[in-house]
């Protein structure tokens, strides 16, 4: 029989993790909470689709990771084209190191900015003077 005192500590707390040592790999996987798993229910149970699908199954869950993109930049103060969303930390590591690779090299391949004294840049109006 818990005592008061660890009831109380486990209010709220989720089940796998009451009366265990201290859980410290969050990193890795987290208990889901409980409104998220609210939220997430009829996507696992009704409108499992994949979202990508273009039949009548990908409908109801391409439109929740939709409303889903909108809902997260919102909260980061981003626009949904900014969120993209993986499947893997593999995944999203790949995305970051080939993102800053692309990056790099379309930064070598523009012109480097004129010196501060070399004046207007030579075109067809500067031509015609
Ligand atoms: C930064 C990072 N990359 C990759 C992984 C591996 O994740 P996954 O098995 O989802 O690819 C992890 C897992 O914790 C991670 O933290």
């Amino acid at each position: 029989m818990p005592t008061a005192r660890a009831t109380r500590r486990h209010a709220g707390m989720p089940a796998g993790l009451r009366n265990g040592p201290v859980y410290m790999d969050y990193n890795a996987t987290t208990p889901v909470d409980s409104r998220v798993l609210a939220a997430m229910m009829p996507f696992l149970d009704t409108h499992f689709g994949n979202p990508s699908s273009s039949h009548h199954y990908g409908d109801a869950p391409h439109a929740a990771v939709a409303r889903a993109r909108e809902q997260i930049a919102a909260l980061i103060g981003a626009v949904p084209d900014e969120i993209t969303f993986t499947g893997s930390g593999s995944e999203a590591d790949a995305m970051a190191i080939r993102g800053v690779a692309i990056a790099a090299i379309d930064a070598m391949r523009e012109p480097p900015p004129p010196p501060p004294d070399a004046g207007p840049p030579a075109g067809p109006a500067a031509r015609e003077v």
